[in-house]
């Protein structure tokens, strides 16, 4: 019997003519693996497409509630967007699906595991690391980053060898989705300076056309994980479901950016977030009342390095492990809900409560019952000032230059101090 390969198989060309190429190339028998992660496909009409091409086993998992739980949320409660722009959906499913492979190769004995990145994407870099730090052992092949196959070779490579071609490999777009987004790359959008065409878009109505009248929701999360829409409770994958249609229909989500890809490339990167748009602003809403200033800035100044962590394929590290001890840490008190308001491409926060707030009424007001000790600010200024004061008495205000350097920080058409000049005007 033949030596065995593992293949994440999507049904679509790539995948469909490596199944044939990888008997050709290197005499390996493939099973496909198909993960839903959300993608919206007939995830059975898949598997059978891939026994109908030639797999010697087609196996599928519905990996959406593992997904969420494991990668997403642990996203989300770090506010994790790369370059403060992308939610992170294709980077956070890649490290799931290599972990399958590698647990499916084990599984069925494979000495090889496959997937159809190309040589030019993080995806590849993703795949390539995860599988290297689970099965060092494991041989891993990328059939489309080997051939060098043009797309039109590809299609005639189909032909010869009696590949049904699906209807979708006629897309000008290269597209990726899974439920906390999708991505869209290529054609015209190559051209960082023309408008995405309406035809890129099809989980979001476009703003100008959504309706006048905004929606309102309440998240309710708990301990930094959403469990409820609108007091209802429900299962993760519902949750995501719902908020991206309804998010969607109001034009939340819409993303479309330059981004540096880990091949030190630029991209023009057009994206549909709806859900992932609308969890982040209201997590972080959240946070504002339950986290302290000073935990508040410490998270922050994770939260890009978290992203770039899974940007860059470095999901099974102890550097992971070890961020995502505080960042869990930082999630206990992070319960509550959170009021939005979707109207025609604008996620707002009009609300927000938690058990565990900071916010105190009393020591906010304005009004009447006002218990914030006002003479307390005078002490507190002086120490606060302090330093201020004496670098300015030492430094700043003596010399030649006498204030001179502290008159440039106002401005040039401000007097020196001490001046009776009129300012210019
Ligand atoms: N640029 C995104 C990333 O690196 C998405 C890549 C996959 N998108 C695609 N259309 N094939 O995570």
């Amino acid at each position: 019997m033949a030596d065995k390969v593992v293949l994440a198989y999507s049904g679509g060309l790539d995948t469909s003519v490596a199944i044939r190429w990888l008997k050709e190339t290197y005499g390996l028998d493939t099973i496909a693996l198909t993960i839903d992660v959300g993608n919206e496909k007939d995830i059975d009409a898949v598997a059978a497409r891939a026994r109908q091409i030639g797999a010697v086993k087609a196996i599928t998992v519905d990996a959406r509630e593992d997904f969420l739980k494991y990668f997403v949320w642990p996203a989300l409660q770090a506010n994790a967007l790369y370059e403060g722009t992308y939610p992170l959906a294709t980077a956070l499913a890649r490290p799931l699906i290599a972990k399958l492979l590698v647990d499916v190769a084990r599984q069925e004995g494979a000495v090889a595991v496959a997937h159809g990145c190309t040589g030019k994407g993080n995806d590849q870099v993703r795949f390539d690391v995860s599988i290297m730090a689970l099965a060092p052992d494991l041989k891993i092949i990328a059939p489309v980053r080997e051939w060098k196959l043009t797309r039109d070779a590809e299609i005639e490579y189909a032909a010869e060898h009696g590949i049904p071609v699906a209807a979708t490999s006629a897309s000008p777009y290269s597209v990726d989705a899974n439920l906390w987004g999708r991505s869209i790359e290529a054609g015209v959008l190559e051209d960082p300076w023309s408008e995405p065409p309406t035809d890129v878009w099809s989980w979001t109505a476009s703003p100008e056309n959504a309706p006048a009248t905004p929606a309102e929701v309440v998240i309710t999360f708990n301990q930094g994980v959403p469990v409820a829409l609108d007091g209802e409770t429900m299962d993760a994958v519902t949750l995501v479901q719902k908020l991206n249609a309804l998010a969607g229909a109001h034009g939340v989500g819409r993303i479309d950016m330059i981004e540096n890809r880990l091949v030190g490339i630029k991209s023009r990167e057009v994206y549909e977030a709806p859900a992932a748009t609308t969890l982040l602003t209201a997590h972080k809403a959240l946070e504002s009342l339950a986290l302290s200033r000073d935990q508040t800035r410490v998270k922050d100044s994770l939260a890009g390095e978290y992203a770039r962590l899974i940007y860059n394929g470095q999901w099974f590290t102890a550097l992971h492990a070890d961020l995502m001890a505080f960042i869990s840490s930082s999630q206990r008190f992070v319960s509550g809900d959170v009021r939005l308001k979707l109207h025609r491409g604008q996620v707002m926060v009009v609300g927000r409560r938690s058990p565990n707030s900071l916010y105190q009424h009393a020591l906010a007001t304005y009004d009447r019952g006002d218990q914030f000790d006002h003479n307390a600010a005078l002490g507190f200024i002086a120490l606060w000032g302090l330093p201020v004061k004496t670098q300015a008495q030492t430094q700043l205000l003596t010399g030649e230059a006498g204030g001179a350097a502290l008159n440039q920080l106002a401005g040039p058409t401000l007097p020196a101090p001490g001046s009776t000049d009129t300012p210019a005007s």
